[in-house]
């Protein structure tokens, strides 16, 4: 069963959306809150541990039953049966997309082909749990005997990104190794990690689905050189280990076999924090940790499958995200998580969102004549509140917000807690309802400003409002949690990538500025350049001087 292929814009829906746009587009928040007083409890949903409050949003309950509408025209349900039975959905490179497999439990029946995955994946699950059991507790060792100390993740793009941001946000649950992330090519970033290491007591960990990446390869080439300045080419096997769908280039590397951790094509680079590209994260927080990530993230997976749309957490946020994106013209979406542990969401989640939804071919290759994918950035709260903030309040651009909070901190401390979820009920509010101007005079007047004064001041203190943002209230940080957090990301991504009918899955733009590089090199190191634009070719010459 292929994906539909329907243009959004031709449905019923899209038409009646566009009218009902033009109603609702001139209305305040602080209006739509007035006429309606369920209004709060209508658009929220509570889900395990989670509450969702999106009724700060330029919606009312017909934008909610007209964006349903739509995703059923646009085989939303269809579209979801195909993915979730491991159909080839990822088109253009003959694929399925499978992530959900990795955190399922015997029973769920994800099959590829006839064939069961859970046997394969929970073998590969085993393999990580008794391979960071011997780490974490020092029973394997570092070729002199030592137990390590440090773990270097080598990988780029969902090959570091996913492992970084999680054992960045469950920090609070790693035991004593040390995570450190090498990615970026740039020798000084490599150069600066290897420098702080002692070679007897650091594990490698090269990640990459491909095992071709120019970045990663380099990488590891350079680590192991620089482990090879230390010790003899016997002790690569204790102090190296892989993760790859390639295992015969990982051969090649010198890594031992039992040190290679398998993966599959089923799973996206972006979507495989699931499989052994989160063997780091193993590392740092112990495999029942990672397992308990697992579980939230089935949680979630189960929820998508089953909720009806309208109380489905990824296809209301889908839904809402399209509704400015199509509607109102909006191009970026924030991400405010109000926990510091969680500063990589959004870097993350641009990989997420952007490299699956950058798309503007749909899926029968014609051009769409419609916005796709937003943009996405962010920044942990309270901190971009003194960043950014200012150009939400009071700028000139529509920029809808996820504001992402914990009833409880976790090391408890209420007074601290307190004062950040304060902020964060703050902005939305501040957000939504702004400061009218005669408010502002008032507030003016009130502190002796009168006259001419008082004129001139008024106008740049008012503000708005009708910024629309998410609440996502969540119980606590912790590995269920953020499993279930991720996944309502992932299934959001989807589900937006089914309305604008495009391929999420596959990520050719990546490719040309990769293939263009490589010319460079080759010219870099001969000093001599082939047929470049004139810009190009000046800077060229310039680096080479
Ligand atoms: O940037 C393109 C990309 O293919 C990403 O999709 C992927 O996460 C990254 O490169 C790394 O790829 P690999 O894991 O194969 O090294």
């Amino acid at each position: 069963m292929p994906l539909p292929r329907i243009n959004p814009t031709r449905t019923g829906a899209w038409e009646r959306l566009g009218a009902h746009y033009q109603q609702l587009k001139d209305k305040s928040l602080r209006d739509l809150f007035s006429e309606d007083p369920e209004r709060a409890e209508r658009f929220s949903i509570e889900w395990n541990s989670f509450l969702l409050d999106y009724s700060k949003n330029r919606i009312d309950a017909g934008t909610m039953e007209l964006l349903e509408e739509l995703a059923r025209e646009c085989g939303l349900e269809q579209a979801m049966e195909a993915y979730f039975s491991g159909e080839p959905i990822n088109e253009t490179e003959g694929r399925a997309v499978l992530h959900m497999a990795l955190r399922a439990e015997a029973g769920d029946g994800f099959h590829l082909d006839g064939v069961d995955l859970y046997g394969e994946v929970s073998r590969v699950r085993k393999q990580m749990q008794a391979f960071s059991g011997e780490i974490i507790s020092g029973k394997r060792t570092g070729y002199t005997g030592k137990a390590f100390t440090d773990v270097v993740n080598i990988g780029i793009g969902g090959s570091d990104l996913g492992p970084v941001m999680v054992t960045e946000a469950l920090k609070y649950y790693r035991n004593h190794l040390r995570l450190h992330f090498m990615s970026n090519v740039d020798g000084d970033h490599v150069h600066d990690i290897l420098h702080g290491l002692n070679p007897e007591t650091t594990l490698f960990v090269i990640v990459s689905k491909s095992f071709t990446t120019q970045e990663t390869l380099s990488n590891a080439l350079t680590a192991r050189a620089w482990f090879l300045q230390h010790t003899s080419h016997e002790n690569v096997g204790a102090h190296f280990a892989a993760v790859s769908t390639n295992t015969d280039k990982i051969g090649e590397f010198g890594i031992a076999p039992e040190n290679v951790f398998p993966m599959w094509d089923w799973v996206g680079g972006r979507f495989s924090l699931w499989s052994a590209v989160g063997l780091s994260i193993c590392l740092s927080i112990g495999y029942e940790h990672f397992s308990n990530l697992l579980r939230g993230a089935r949680d979630m997976d189960r929820h998508f499958r089953s909720a009806p749309l309208g109380e489905n957490l990824p296809v209301v946020l889908g839904l809402l995200s399209l509704w400015y994106n199509n509607f109102f013209g909006a191009e970026t979406e924030a991400v405010i998580p109000y926990s510091q542990y969680l500063h990589r969401l959004p870097a993350y989640l641009q990989q997420g969102v952007m490299e699956s939804n950058g798309k503007s071919v749909d899926r029968d290759g014609h051009r769409v004549p419609y916005q796709t994918g937003t943009i996405i950035w962010g920044e942990p709260g309270t901190n971009s509140q003194h960043a950014f903030f200012q150009l939400i309040h009071q700028g000139t651009k529509l920029i809808p917000a996820d504001f992402i909070g914990f009833r409880h901190s976790l090391f408890g401390d209420l007074e601290h807690h307190h004062k950040l979820m304060a902020n964060f009920f703050a902005q939305t509010e501040a957000l939504m309802n702004g400061k009218p101007e005669d408010e502002v005079r008032q507030e003016l007047q009130a502190r002796g400003v009168s006259g001419p004064a008082l004129d001139r001041l008024a106008p740049f203190k008012v503000f708005e409002g009708n910024n629309p943002t998410n609440t996502l209230l969540i119980d606590r940080l912790s590995p269920e949690t953020l499993g279930a957090l991720i996944a309502l990301y992932e299934h959001k991504i989807f589900v937006q990538g089914i309305l604008w009918n495009i391929f999420s899955y596959d990520q050719w733009g990546v490719e040309l500025g990769k293939e263009l590089a490589n010319t460079i090199l080759r010219e870099l190191e001969d000093s001599k350049f082939g047929r470049h634009d004139a810009s190009t070719l000046q800077l060229l010459q310039y680096f080479n001087r």
